[in-house]
């Protein structure tokens, strides 16, 4: 019989590497996807339409995180081996302007997963992945930060993620619960949303590049992130999952660098005069800011062996040759058609 895993997110940028990772694994992989007026899995059609591709065991089902009784029947249903808990309101700009409904579905929605558990009667079966995050170091209070940094979060996103971390580690220590929590450090890739920051850099220089776009209008250069590679870090997540024993770890490129370092190596790649083309806008400004984040992820190597691979160049070029190939496409069928078409 093959592992049963269950996705929330999936259709996120983690959640379709993951998917992707466990079914080459040989999972049969389930995920939550919400019901929207435009399709929303662009990001797992390449698994899902085609049923030859890993013996078609993508199944989707329709649910929200902010609705438990839906999530407890999904549990009651599918009895998976394993749950990973991605989905989230993940954007911290947008946790400003609704602080409620992400602490709702970034934060207490982890409640309705961990009740559903107990009351499906998974408890003593099933092993459970949080996603945290470094934004809850917010104002860091070590550097680099490490398991042991205590968090001081500067967002709403920042607080509800707080709370879902310790629930995570309260239902481990209440109920013996294989729970773990995974504090990943930022991570990037050609399927990042194209609302953060990395992604709205190498989209716009590469737009730009072809002649389809004039500006790129950015917030707070200054701030410093430790960038990894998404396709790398949801390896942690299924590794965390294989452990005997549940635990919280860090996870990290020990390498920090500031939004002008990631905008002028973008631009540099693209023979490209940065100075140019940026300019300041002050709508992307937080009301609180996290300046500094840098993850030593000594942890997870002495006890899990892994380490990342690909460091901030590396990604910058990955996401940058990305966006290129689809502003070319862009730029192709504008030339044919006269017609402007986002890839
Ligand atoms: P993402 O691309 O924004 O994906 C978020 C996922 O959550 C999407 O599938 C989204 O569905 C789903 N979702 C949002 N609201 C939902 C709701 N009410 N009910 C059900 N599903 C909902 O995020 P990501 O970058 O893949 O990150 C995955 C997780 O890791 C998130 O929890 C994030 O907070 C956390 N994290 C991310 C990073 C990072 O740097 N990427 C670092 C640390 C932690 P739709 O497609 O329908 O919107
Ligand atoms: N999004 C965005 N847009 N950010 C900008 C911009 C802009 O135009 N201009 C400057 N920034 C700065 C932000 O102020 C922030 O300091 C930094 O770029 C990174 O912003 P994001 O890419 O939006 O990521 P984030 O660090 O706030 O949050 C991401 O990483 C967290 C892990 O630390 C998200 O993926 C979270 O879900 C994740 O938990």
């Amino acid at each position: 019989m093959p592992k049963k895993a269950l996705i929330t997110g999936i259709t996120g940028q983690d959640g379709s590497y993951l998917a992707e990772l466990l079914l080459e694994k040989g999972y049969e992989v389930h995920g939550i996807i919400r019901r929207a007026s435009t399709f929303n899995t662009d990001r797992i059609d390449h698994l899902y339409r085609d049923p030859h591709v890993n013996g078609s065991k993508l199944h989707l089902h329709y649910g929200d995180l902010a609705d438990g009784s839906r999530i407890t029947k999904l549990l009651y249903e599918l009895k998976p081996d394993e749950i990973y808990n991605l989905g989230a309101q993940s954007h911290v700009r947008v946790s400003f302007d609704s602080p409620e409904y992400t602490g709702d579905v970034t934060g207490l929605s982890t409640v309705r997963l961990l009740e559903a558990i107990r009351e499906a009667g998974l408890t003593q079966d099933v092993r459970y992945y949080q996603a945290s995050s470094s934004e809850m170091f917010g104002k860091v209070q070590h550097v680099p930060q490490t398991e042991e940094t205590p968090f001081w979060p500067r967002s709403p996103y920042g607080c509800a993620k707080v709370f879902a971390f310790w629930l995570t580690v309260n239902y481990r220590e209440a109920y013996n619960l294989h729970a773990s929590n995974g504090i990943l450090f930022n991570h990037e890739s050609p399927r990042r949303g194209e609302t953060f920051v990395t992604r709205k850099i190498t989209r716009a220089a590469t737009r730009i590049k072809m002649g389809l776009q004039d500006k790129l209008y950015l917030g707070n250069l200054d701030a410093q992130r430790d960038w990894g590679y998404a396709k790398e870090y949801v390896e942690v997540m299924w590794l965390m999952l294989q452990q005997d024993k549940p635990d919280d770890y860090v996870c990290a490129t020990n390498e920090t660098h500031s939004v002008r370092d990631f905008v002028i190596e973008t631009f540099n790649l693209l023979d490209l005069d940065w100075e140019k083309y940026v300019d300041y806008d002050k709508r992307y400004e937080r009301p609180s800011e996290v300046d500094l984040l840098i993850g030593d992820p000594a942890k997870l190597k002495k006890q899990i062996g892994w380490e990342p691979k690909v460091k901030f160049k590396e990604l910058v070029k990955i996401m940058t040759e990305a966006d290129l190939e689809l502003a070319k496409q862009e730029h192709a069928y504008k030339e044919a058609t006269g017609v402007n078409k986002s890839f």
